[in-house]
This record gives C-alpha cells, sequence and structure tokens, in this order.
C-alpha cells in the first residue's frame, strides 16, 4: 500500500451524527507501552518512536476532522515553546495537499479547535487566532467561575460537560454533536482517553506500535484513573506493517474498534 492517502480512505467525516458524532483518537507507543517518558516536571515523546511515516497518518487523520480537541496542558507547552504546534492544516510541506483534500470533501479550511480543561488556565495560541479557527472551551461545573466569565466575555463558548472539575466523555461529545460536529479528534491524552473509553464515546483507536523498547524510569500509558474493565476491549480492524520506520526497526498501524456491551 502506499502511505499517503491510507487513512482520508477511511472518509471519517462521513460516518458520524449529529446524535453520534464519530470521535476518534491517536497514539504512538512502543512495545513497552510507553506513550511518553517523564524527566521531571517535563515529558516528551521518546524520539525513537516517531517517524515521517506516523507523522503523515497522523496529519490524515487531523485533516477529516471538523474538531480537534486538545487540553490546556497542551498549551501551556506550546506557549513555553515544549511542544510543536499541530492545531493547523497544510502549513507544512508534507501535508499542503490535504488542504484541496479538505476543501473538496465539504469540510471548512480549519478545523475547530475545543480546548478541554479543569484549571482554564491556558492562553489562547497565536496560529489558532491568525488562521481565524473556531475556538470553543470544554470544562466540569466545578470550574472557577471568573476564568468561565473571562473566556466568555472574549467571546469563546463555554461548554460545561460534567458535574465535577472534569470534563466528562458523554456530556461533552452530546453537545459536539448539538453544535454540528460530525467527525471529533481527540489530540489529547491518557485523561481523555480514559474518560471517552468509560463513556462508551470512542469511535475508534487509531495506535502505531513502533517496534522499538524504550524502557526509562517514569512514563505515561494511554490510559489513567480506575480500571477500564469492560470499557477497556477493544477489536482490531486493520493492521498495516511498516518495515523501514522507525530507524529500520518497524512499526505496526493498528486500529481498533471499541466493543460495545453486549
Ligand atoms: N505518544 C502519543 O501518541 C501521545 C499522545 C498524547 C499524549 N502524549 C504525551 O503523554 C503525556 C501525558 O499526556 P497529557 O499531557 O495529555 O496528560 P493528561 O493527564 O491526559 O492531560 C493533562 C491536561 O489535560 C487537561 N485535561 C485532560 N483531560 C481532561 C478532562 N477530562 N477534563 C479537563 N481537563 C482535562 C488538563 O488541563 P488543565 O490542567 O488545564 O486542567 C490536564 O492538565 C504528555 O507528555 C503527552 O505529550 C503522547
Amino acid at each position: 500500500m502506499a502511505l499517503a492517502g491510507l487513512y482520508v480512505a477511511d472518509a471519517l467525516h462521513r460516518l458520524g451524527s449529529a446524535s453520534a458524532p464519530f470521535v476518534y483518537a491517536s497514539f504512538v507507543g512502543s512495545l513497552d507501552g510507553r506513550i511518553a517518558l517523564q524527566d521531571g516536571e517535563a515529558n516528551h515523546l521518546p524520539v525513537e518512536i516517531t517517524s515521517e511515516n506516523d507523522f503523515r497518518l497522523f496529519l490524515e487523520l487531523q485533516a477529516q476532522a471538523d474538531c480537534l480537541v486538545t487540553h490546556g496542558g497542551y498549551l501551556r507547552d506550546l506557549a513555553a515553546g515544549r511542544l510543536d504546534d499541530v492545531l493547523q492544516i497544510g502549513t507544512r510541506a508534507v501535508d499542503r495537499d490535504l488542504v484541496r483534500w479538505r476543501l473538496e470533501n465539504g469540510l471548512s479550511a480549519q478545523p475547530a479547535i475545543v480546548i478541554a480543561s479543569a484549571s482554564l488556565d491556558f492562553p489562547i495560541p497565536a496560529s489558532v487566532i491568525r488562521k481565524k479557527q473556531r475556538v470553543l472551551i470544554a470544562t466540569g461545573r466545578q470550574a472557577p467561575q471568573d476564568r468561565v466569565d473571562a473566556f466568555c466575555a472574549r467571546g469563546y463558548p463555554v461548554i460545561i460537560a460534567g458535574d465535577g472539575a472534569s470534563v466528562e466523555g458523554a456530556p461533552l461529545v452530546r453537545e459536539l454533536g448539538t453544535l454540528g460536529f460530525r467527525s471529533v479528534y481527540l489530540l489529547t491524552g491518557p485523561r481523555m482517553l480514559s474518560t471517552m473509553l468509560r463513556d462508551g464515546m470512542l469511535s475508534r483507536l487509531y495506535l502505531t506500535i513502533a517496534h522499538r523498547v524504550v524502557g526509562g524510569e517514569s512514563f505515561h500509558t494511554m490510559a489513567t484513573g480506575p480500571r477500564l474493565e469492560a470499557a477497556g476491549r477493544l477489536r482490531l480492524s486493520s493492521l498495516y506493517y511498516d518495515s523501514a520506520a522507525p530507524d529500520g526497526a518497524g512499526q505496526w498501524f493498528a486500529r481498533f474498534e471499541p466493543l460495545r456491551p453486549a
């Protein structure tokens, strides 16, 4: 198979509806389950599990989204220069074609950005303002009211999705469907994946497994919080083998769908 076009062929933008937006997530991990390493306060993606091939597929997933869900932690890291900006499509040579693909497929030039945060303590990135992307904020009912008011006053709608401080999967997805979003890409981490699985809201998981054992003392895996029990059952729906990247070791591109309770 040619790598370019592999994931846009899934046409995720056509799979959702107002009552059931198509919610998908992706991760890249190592054979020993690491998605990030922790050095003191700082987290980073282990460079040995990254590759241009995986990045291209990530951009193809992004291209199919009505909205990207990101979070406060990412925006703080972005502002501090610790992470790259991945909130726009078509800003690099490798994804120029995907801008045209979006327009040909009836999607807006850039996806909307939904920012999940309990603290509501993050800056709106300059790139998002420059590209005039639609921005919404999602939080829980216990969020600091002065910060909710401040975002509303600046014209950013705040979705209350959950009774605690954190965003819960079901109320968030319900609200995004009501707002007209059909394909929702979670550019988030273990907490959001866990809440979406727990609430039965995840439609599909794309997982790249680099054939490397990374090791390291402190690390993150894909999930966090209490055991997921039955909500963590997934069925493989496709698997591709890339024998070259990363760094000659090889990797799998796997696609999973959660198993709904019988
Ligand atoms: N390899 C991969 O594919 C991959 C994918 C994703 C992440 N990662 C890495 O894994 C590490 C951990 O991920 P992470 O930073 O995303 O950790 P996380 O613990 O999942 O999320 C951290 C932040 O996201 C916000 N957040 C997440 N879920 C939320 C919810 N349900 N409600 C409200 N706010 C929520 C919070 O923001 P506030 O503090 O503003 O409240 C929190 O600080 C990072 O190094 C990350 O880069 C790797």
